[in-house]
């Protein structure tokens, strides 16, 4: 047994020497072309009216353009395609340098599915699909994901095509921050968009930045959001001025949706989201960022931001709160004041990762349900007084669900659903599984 121990990795390392394959280099596996890569739809706009598409190709391509038609059971369309011209910006990672392309569909018809594709004039994406969202309430679902962040390729992919084929009609995915660990290097957004494949291309994506998307440039310098942000994903500058494109929200068939970037001007965002939801007639109310307000380890507490933010959840009865940042798993009751509270009434807060670093769960009261090394996607489907939230694992096994349900006059009702099994902990004294 100990000779077999000794002569298999010695076999295996012979093997590897012995082999003419290589590695290739990150700036060939991430090399952009004339072809359309990294395409990715978001909103900019209305759900209901405009769609968003952002692109990447090598910097031969400096005229960009997308074509879109409504579609149809045959390919008739592609003679009605209309073309719409792209804004192109020059951008340089530490692979090299690349042209990222922007195009604004507007003016579309709520509730209808269209087909697209981006390109030059010869070389063309394939004819992509959408669905705009309708202009009124309307049963809505929705996927929303913690960190992915590390071994995305690698790990978080198996994850996104889990949740898609489980949950095929989401309307859009919700990503709480840390897409990736190194927010300067392009070979990480390169598996981010990858991992996901055609995905990101006929669903929309609602990124929102975590700390791995902020950096340093130099010691001792000001945080700044990556500048890989911007360029490749096309959002809405309707947040606070001075973070354009990372904080935002949107109105979708009832639904306000707000996403907040918890990395800096806390206070400020605490005062736009206050005069924001003072407007909002919308019968619920989602908000997502990455920092938790509570959070599932003790010693990663955001007390600055629960002491600017929280109040304005409570004073808006916002229904729930989507966070990533503490890499294990944690969902609350209903919860109001800075100190969490448990009651009849407040907001559900929601702590996931969907990635594979691991860390450890301090479990605590507030906690309703906990796990760590799980990753984990969320299902929310919202039909008129009733929203239900499913947690699953990786492999789509329900680990967590409850359902609120609007009450006239009076704070949501909360349904717990809780499934009759185990909480993924790990062993005491056991290591993370990172
Ligand atoms: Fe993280």
């Amino acid at each position: 047994m100990k000779i077999r121990a000794i002569l298999v990795p010695a076999f295996a390392l012979l093997a590897i020497l012995a082999s003419k394959s290589v590695k290739i280099p990150e700036a060939d596996l991430h090399r952009p072309t004339a072809m359309p890569g990294r395409v990715i739809l978001t909103w900019a706009g209305d759900p209901a009216t405009t769609q968003a598409v952002t692109w990447r190709t090598d910097t031969s391509v400096d005229k960009a353009m997308a074509e879109i038609a409504l579609d149809e059971d045959g390919p008739g369309f592609v003679k009605k395609a209309r073309t719409v011209e792209a804004v192109t910006e020059p951008f340089e990672s530490d692979l090299g340098r690349a042209h990222y392309h922007s195009v604004r569909f507007t003016g579309l018809t709520p509730g209808a599915q269209y087909v697209y594709r981006v390109g030059d004039g010869f070389n063309w994406s394939e004819w992509n699909q959408f669905r705009t969202m309708l202009d009124k309430p309307a049963p809505l679902t929705f996927l929303y994901v913690g960190d992915a962040q590390n071994d995305i390729w690698a790990l978080w992919s198996r994850l996104a095509r889990n949740a898609w084929t489980e949950v095929p009609k989401a309307d859009f995915i919700i990503h709480a921050g840390d897409l990736v660990n190194r927010s300067l290097r392009d070979a990480e957004w390169g598996e981010w968009h990858e991992a996901a494949g055609w995905i990101n291309r006929s669903h929309v994506s609602v990124p929102t930045p975590g700390n791995h998307e902020y950096n340093a440039p130099a010691k001792d310098a000001a945080r700044t959001l990556t500048p890989h942000w911007r360029p490749q994903f096309t959002l809405p500058e309707n947040g606070l001025a001075e973070l354009p494109e990372s904080s935002y929200w949107y109105d979708i068939q009832g639904v306000r949706v707000v996403v907040l970037n918890s990395n800096v001007k806390q206070t400020e965002q605490a005062a736009w989201l206050d005069r924001t939801l003072a407007s909002d007639p919308r019968r619920w109310t989602v908000v997502t960022f990455h920092h938790p307000v509570f959070s599932a380890a003790a010693n990663r507490d955001n007390k600055p931001w629960r002491e600017a933010i929280q109040p304005v959840f409570d004073k808006h009865a916002v229904d729930l709160v989507l966070t990533g940042h503490d890499h294990t798993y944690a969902r609350s009751n209903l919860t109001s004041g800075i100190s969490g509270r448990a009651g009849k009434s407040g907001t559900v807060y929601v702590v996931s990762v969907s990635g594979p670093k691991m860390y450890n769960l301090d479990r605590e009261p507030w906690m309703v349900r906990a796990a760590e090394d799980t990753q984990l996607y969320q299902v929310v489907r919202i039909d008129g007084d009733k929203l239900r939230y499913e947690s699953r694992t990786a492999r789509g096994v329900l680990y967590d669900a409850f359902e609120l349900r609007k009450q006239k006059g009076k704070p949501n009702r909360l349904v717990n659903q809780v499934p009759v099994t185990p909480e993924n902990r790990r062993a005491a004294g056991a290591k993370a599984s990172e």
